[in-house]
This record gives structure tokens, C-alpha cells and sequence, in this order.
């Protein structure tokens, strides 16, 4: 499995996703407060570009009736095409869980320093010692 170098740890804050290409394909990478999770961007329903797709949270059944909390926001990620909703930090379909998933990869963050001692691909950026990365195993 080779580790990918995708950018500078500083081009994706918090809250914000990143587009990169991964050995041919599209991966969306998320920062959940420091958290990082990576997602196939192909849906596994019929192939909507989940890099596009919508954020959300979960709307969640208090213990009383009118009761409700939201929870988990911009966890949630929602293809654009059907609405399909999938958890950023497993690719679990909410509506099928244990049988729909889009493909996760591991996502972590290297400094410049610990990536010179490889292997990693970063054919596409410099790095350098001062700065972290974003690395997407694949
Ligand atoms: S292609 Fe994603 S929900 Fe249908």
C-alpha cells in the first residue's frame, strides 16, 4: 500500500474538504476538527461525484415527543445525485450501514521531517522539512 503525499496540512482547515487524485482517482479528503477521513468521490448507488456532494449533521429523536437534537455537524456527507447520505468518518450509508458503504481510505498527517524516511509518493508537490502534510494511504 503506498502512502501518498497530497498538500500541505495548512490547505485544509478544519471543516473544509479537499479534492485529490489518488493513484487515478478521485478522493475526497475532510479535516473533522483535526480529524482526517478520506472518501472514494465515485457513490457506490450509481456513481454520483460524492466530491460534490452536500454536508450535514444528524437530526436526532429527543426522549419526548417534539424533542429532537442535531448532533454531528458536517459529518454527514450527501450525493448530490439521490441524496444518499453517507458518515465521513466510516463511508457507512446511513440508510444501510451494515450493507452500503463508499470507500474509505486512511488519511494522516506526516511532518516534513518523518516523510523523508519514505516510501511516499509526492510527485506533485515540494516538501520540505518545516512544514506537515496530508498523506492518503492508498
Ligand atoms: S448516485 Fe449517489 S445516491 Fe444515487
Amino acid at each position: 500500500m503506498a502512502r501518498h503525499v497530497i498538500a500541505p496540512a495548512s490547505a485544509l482547515p478544519p471543516g473544509e474538504r479537499l479534492v485529490a487524485e489518488v493513484d487515478g482517482r478521485k478522493v475526497v479528503i475532510f479535516n473533522l476538527d483535526g480529524a482526517y477521513f478520506g472518501l472514494f468521490g465515485r457513490c457506490p448507488h450509481q456513481g454520483g461525484d460524492l466530491c460534490l456532494g452536500r454536508t450535514t449533521g444528524l437530526v436526532e429523536a429527543g426522549a419526548e415527543p417534539g424533542e429532537y437534537s442535531y448532533t454531528r455537524r458536517g459529518e454527514i456527507l450527501r450525493c448530490p445525485w439521490h441524496g444518499w447520505e453517507f458518515d465521513i468518518r466510516t463511508g457507512r450509508s446511513r440508510a444501510e450501514p451494515a450493507r452500503v458503504r463508499a470507500k474509505t481510505y486512511d488519511v494522516e498527517v506526516k511532518s516534513g521531517a518523518e516523510l523523508f524516511d519514505g516510501p511516499y509518493q509526492a510527485e506533485t508537490i515540494v516538501v520540505s522539512i518545516e512544514q506537515d502534510y496530508i498523506v492518503v494511504q492508498a
